[in-house]
């Protein structure tokens, strides 16, 4: 796209070019079959590439069967997941988009149902979501909340299959097609549970100060870093605090381990610790109610966290117009925009913003199909507003 937007210009990361910085944020659409994309995934993922989305990033996936959300959950765990992904890789790509992979692990917060059903853990067994429910695993025994299962406690040897079985499906996403690879990091899943005081309660060499509790993560990353090509882009997403003892130094600190071991971008979200939203620092240091999220309330951390700890960083949560966007990259705050639910509302939005932003007068980033008439609407609308 045009150079006179700094949203819509290329970047380019290891072997790869984004055609622009507007990347669509990892969205769980509850819809797999025992881990299996359907056409739900293929319709939903292909729709952001037909908007000019740059990233198109596929949502969650699991990297055990342990590891989903829920029972609907995407999973990268065989090759028969791998190969269903094909299709929705080959299409992000023929149109000049590339496609991304989010894998994880969602830990202590496994084996619930979708959110429209309230998101609520499942019993062992409970088959109302299709597989049955499982028993969850975390770094120790202290359950989410109420009313949610007490995660197994995972052995070292345990935690060294994990960490295997990362690797195992970043190999998985290279055949799928993937050329950007995310690690998630946040909202409260595995490798969060694992940095955080709260849930990570160990007194071993996976808890206690800093560097124990950031050793999974540290050593995910190393196995994943090796495991998935060193031409291909990989993120990794954090919750930049958490409003339970992880703050914005602890990630800046994690940022500056993961770049060292070849993390080419910091995703910064934030909380989910505990299950509850997002929480956001207020400028005195504490957090603010969980409700209270303006526009771009969490493009602080990106930028402190591309300054403090020199590495690239994506923007998410509330960025929701083309200007706020180009605002954010050129004032230095991060080099991509990463955007969830205005781009479910309007997958079209990257399109639209290069309208917006002057950077695509002829419609040229349109694809070829609807080009055409799409100029030839605009030169009608020209003549006769609507
Ligand atoms: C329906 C839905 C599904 C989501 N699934 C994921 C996910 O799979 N992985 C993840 O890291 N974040 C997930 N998120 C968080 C989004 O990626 C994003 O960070 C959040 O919605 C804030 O951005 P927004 O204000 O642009 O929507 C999800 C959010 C929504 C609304």
């Amino acid at each position: 796209m045009s150079a006179s937007s700094l949203l819509l210009s290329p970047l380019n990361i290891r072997g790869v070019t984004f055609p622009n910085r507007v990347v669509l944020s990892p969205l769980c659409m509850y819809s797999a079959n025992c881990g299996v994309a359907t056409d739900w995934q293929f319709a939903h993922l292909s729709t952001f590439a037909r908007g000019g989305v740059g990233l198109v990033f596929a949502e969650a996936t699991a990297v055990e069967p342990r590891g989903r959300i829920t029972p609907r959950c995407l999973g990268i765990w065989t090759d028969e997941q791998a190969e269903a992904l094909k299709p929705v890789t080959r299409f992000i790509k023929s149109m000049g988009s590339v496609p991304g992979l989010q894998i994880a692990h969602a830990g202590r917060k496994a084996s619930a149902s979708p959110p429209w059903d309230g998101g609520k853990p499942l019993p062992v067994g409970d088959t109302s979501w299709g597989d049955p429910a499982w028993s969850i695993v975390g770094p120790s025994a202290v359950p989410l909340a109420d009313g949610w299962q007490t995660p197994h406690a995972l052995s070292e040897a345990e935690i060294a299959d994990l960490v295997t079985t990362f690797a195992d499906s970043a190999r998985r996403a290279v055949t799928a097609g993937f050329k950007a690879l995310e690690i998630h990091g946040a909202h409260g899943y595995l490798i969060h549970s694992f940095l955080s005081p709260l849930s990570n309660q160990r007194n071993d060499a996976y808890g206690g100060d800093l560097q124990g509790r950031m050793r999974f993560a540290l050593e995910v990353t190393e196995a994943v870093r090796a495991a998935w090509p060193p031409d291909l882009p990989l993120f990794f997403r954090l919750s930049a605090v958490d409003g339970k003892g992880w703050e914005i130094e602890e990630s800046v600190t994690l940022s500056r381990e993961l770049k060292a071991r070849g993390v080419d971008v910091i995703d910064c979200s934030a909380g989910g610790i505990t299950g509850a939203p997002a929480f956001r620092v207020k400028d005195d240091g504490t957090p603010a109610a969980s409700g209270d999220r303006p526009l771009g309330f969490q493009v602080p951390y990106a930028e402190q966290i591309r300054r403090e700890a020199e590495v690239k960083t994506m923007a998410v949560g509330r960025i929701v117009g083309a200007q706020q966007a180009e605002d954010i990259l050129i004032a230095g705050r991060a080099d991509l925009i990463a955007i969830g639910r205005e781009l479910m509302y309007n997958p079209f939005w990257t399109l639209h913003a290069a309208e917006t932003l002057e950077a695509d007068e002829a419609q040229a980033n349109w694809p070829e199909q609807y080009r055409w008439s799409i100029v030839r609407r605009a030169d009608l609308n020209q003549q006769s507003r609507p």
